[in-house]
């Protein structure tokens, strides 16, 4: 059999997903199942003066409405121990404080949606409302130094970047300003808790069902054992199912103080506030360069936007530490906090905002020094990690650049604005470098060969839609010798072999080599029995003479003689056989550096009298090591070149300054991408296996095909119409009376 790692096979879940027969959390029947309802406040600061529940109590079918009044207090007035991320500043109902604009105030709990949905709306609340911090360009005044995180300091510094950039013949001072994004996964949040005395169940929409355990079980006191977190199937996460937010303890809640299991599903309004967001940023760019394009100096100082009551930084100057060789540099984040939810991780979060800034003032060096933009990337190109020197595990930006320019056309670029046009079109086309870093930790796998001579293998990981459940069968496959429609793939559970929360582009890297480990060790098990038996046609050869091929253990130099599975564990007695693995990274992360790397083209088409935009095609060159399946690979490329397409044209959240709250927060107000919005994308990978990195040399992919797009489309508009937009989103206003210009 040739390995199937790699192959575009499809999707296994495929025809459950299209057919509607995967659950999600909001899917599981349940005997006594109860609905609740979230209500959510409507000043943003504050307290809540009274809440009058009584009528609603009145209305038909409603069991508990829950407010800071009656509900169960949690040990620590609610507050976790963890430290965030990994628990979040949450409100549980445990005062009557108001924090944020739609933040939640009450749970509504009826024997129908449409009864509690009903029962939300007569609920009367007063507010002693105080004027909320909400203008950003005001507050900023009181920013402050957030911590940092282990291995990612919050200021950076190497060499001397003032002198550096005195020393630059030429240089680049700007702002740039990226707005608030909101994730949307297409499935809203939703949970659904039973108790079983001490016990807690949760069907949960969540990208780590090992960390919502641990959040949840910390809120409540109880051991982590008491709580099982379900989650086969998530539509969608980016981040914003990376932590277990305020809803999901609040049904937890709801089910103790019912006695039944209750169901909260999240409206899409919801999604706006109360389960995080990309922070705005307002960036301070500087550059400086010699003549002949050599970096003298960068400085990238980060202001963002956090919540009241946590502190969320968006490390916008990683990849500007990282990503050229200048000797001079230094990086800074500061935290501007509003009365909002709290931000959070959102797809390639920091390297989606920062590398718009530094690919931005990189293509603004190139028209200055009047150089080809490819050309001063490789003049600085990081031959070496450049903070800490340590070799890149592999790189193949180059070739990225090169394949890239290739498949674009990037040749045919008059390198002047406005200097390709087809009668009203102005014609743009502009590039930037993408990259996220590669991650990897610790992982756990099961695998079982069964009587019946099918195998089950199963990981706690997640599958947020990215296509974990076919490249871990695949995986397996390949390490088992069976084929895959052998192989029942399981994870969503927490009760499985632990797994790192799908979050950082980990899951692929780490669960991987778990999934491959635990499957060889079920092979050798099951090669090991056949060979030890006088029963078998492989009797007596070494374990090293046979293979299994298709669940036939068979001796290599003459596949004549083999042996099915099911007949090797019959004879052994029935009992199925079972290897389990853990794997996790080693000494290697203390020997190189580990990144993935990119570059994106894009073509615009701008009309010259209206300054409408349109994305013609972006081609998309990655080296992200192995990739485990080329079809859902180029999926989850394209799924990132979309919301790069969408973070520089269409979204932001806009908060209105005087109520402090999200005016857009809706998908009738909000702007997303349709179809249409949607040129031509076009996806290739260069490079090899990385394996310094894991043993089948995989880095992960669910961001880095966000990165780099919205900086190659912004230097595509200004190659197109000479208009510099540093402020995203790129809208035909301020590309029609443009408030910076420059060359
Ligand atoms: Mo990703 S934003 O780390 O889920």
């Amino acid at each position: 059999m040739s390995p199937l790692i790699g192959q575009p096979i499809d999707r296994i879940d495929g025809m459950l997903k299209v057919t509607g027969s995967a659950s999600y959390a909001a899917d599981f029947p349940e005997a006594r199942l109860a609905h609740a309802v979230i209500v959510t406040s409507t000043v943003a600061s504050g307290t809540i003066a009274s809440i009058d529940t009584r009528r609603a109590q009145a209305l038909p079918g409603v069991l508990l409405v829950m407010t800071w009044q009656n509900a169960m207090r949690l040990p620590n007035g609610g507050h976790t121990p963890l430290a965030p991320p990994a628990g979040r500043h949450l409100t549980l109902l445990q005062d009557n404080a108001v924090r944020y604009s739609n933040e939640p105030i009450a749970v509504v709990v009826a024997d129908t949606l449409e009864h509690a949905s009903d029962a939300a709306q007569h609920i009367g609340v007063t507010y002693a409302a105080t004027p909320p911090i909400a203008d950003f360009a005001r507050a900023k005044a009181q920013a402050h130094t957030p911590p940092g995180q282990p291995g990612r300091p919050i200021d950076s510094q190497r060499g001397d970047v003032e002198a550096g950039l005195r020393e630059g013949a030429v240089s680049i001072d700007a702002i740039y300003t990226t707005p608030v994004q909101f994730h949307n996964p297409m499935e809203p949040h939703a949970t659904m808790a039973r108790w079983d005395g001490p016990a807690l169940t949760l069907y949960d929409s969540t990208q780590g069902v090992s960390g919502a355990r641990t959040a949840v079980a910390a809120v409540f006191g109880i051991p982590a054992d008491n709580v099982r977190v379900i989650s086969p199937f998530i539509g969608g996460g980016f981040g914003c199912k990376g932590s277990s937010w305020s809803h999901v303890t609040l049904c937890a809640m709801a089910a103790k103080q019912t006695g039944r299991p209750v169901r909260l599903a999240l409206a899409r309004p919801q999604l706006f506030g109360p389960v995080g967001s990309r922070p705005r940023t307002e960036q301070h760019f500087s550059l400086a360069a010699r003549r002949d394009g050599t970096l003298t100096a960068i400085r990238h100082d980060t202001l963002s936007h956090t919540s009241t009551f946590e502190d969320w930084t968006e490390m916008s100057g990683l990849v500007t530490r990282m990503m050229y060789a200048t000797p001079n540099l230094s990086t800074s984040h500061r935290v501007v906090p509003l009365n909002v939810g709290t931000p959070t991780f959102t797809r390639a979060p920091g390297e989606t905002t920062g590398s718009f800034a530094l690919e931005s003032a990189m293509d603004e060096l190139a028209w200055r020094l009047g150089m080809d933009p490819i050309a001063l990337r490789l003049k600085n190109y990081a031959e070496v990690e450049p903070q800490d020197g340590k070799p890149w595990s592999s790189k193949a930006l180059r070739e990225c650049y090169a394949t890239g320019a290739q498949r674009f056309g990037w040749s045919r670029r008059i390198a002047t604005p406005r200097a390709m046009r087809q009668g009203q079109t102005l014609i743009g086309l502009g590039m930037a470098g993408a990259t996220y870093p590669a991650n990897r930790s610790e992982a756990a796998a099961i695998a079982r060969i069964l009587p019946d001579g099918t195998a089950m293998v199963a990981s706690g990981t997640q599958d947020i839609g990215t296509g974990t459940y076919t490249v871990m069968t695949q995986v397996a496959a390949d390490a088992l010798g069976f084929a895959p429609e052998r192989i029942h793939f399981a994870l969503g559970d927490s009760s499985l072999p632990r797994a790192p929360g799908s979050g950082g582009s980990q899951s692929a890297a780490s669960v991987s080599p778990a999934v491959q480990a635990a499957a060889r060790g079920a092979r050798d098990k099951l090669i090991a029995l056949a060979v030890a038996d006088p029963a078998s046609p492989v009797h007596g050869a070494a374990p090293a003479d046979v293979t299994v091929i298709d669940a036939w253990v068979t001796l290599r130099a003459d596949p004549s003689r083999r042996d099915p599975a099911a007949a090797i564990i019959a004879r052994a007695g029935g009992q199925p056989i079972e290897a389990q693995a853990s794997t996790k990274p080693g000494a290697e992360k203390q020997q190189y550096a580990f990144h993935s790397f990119g570059a994106v083209f894009a073509e615009v088409h701008v009309d010259a009298d209206l300054g409408t935009l349109r994305v013609a095609r972006i081609v998309g060159v990655y080296d992200v090591g192995q990739v485990l399946n080329a079809k859902t690979a180029r999926s989850q490329l394209m799924g990132g070149m979309v919301w790069g397409i969408s973070t520089v044209l269409h979204e932001e959240g806009l908060l209105d300054t005087a109520t402090g709250r999200f005016v857009n927060g809706n998908f009738a107000d909000y702007h997303v991408p349709v179809n249409a919005d949607i040129g031509d994308l076009d996806v290739q990978f260069v490079g090899a296996p990385d394996l310094h990195f894991n043993p089948l040399g995989v880095r992960g992919i669910g961001e880095i095909g966000i990165t780099g797009v919205p900086a190659a489309i912004a230097n595509a508009v200004y190659h197109a119409t000479g208009v510099r937009v540093r402020d995203l989103p790129i809208t035909l206003d301020k590309v029609m009376s443009p408030p910076h210009t420059m060359v």
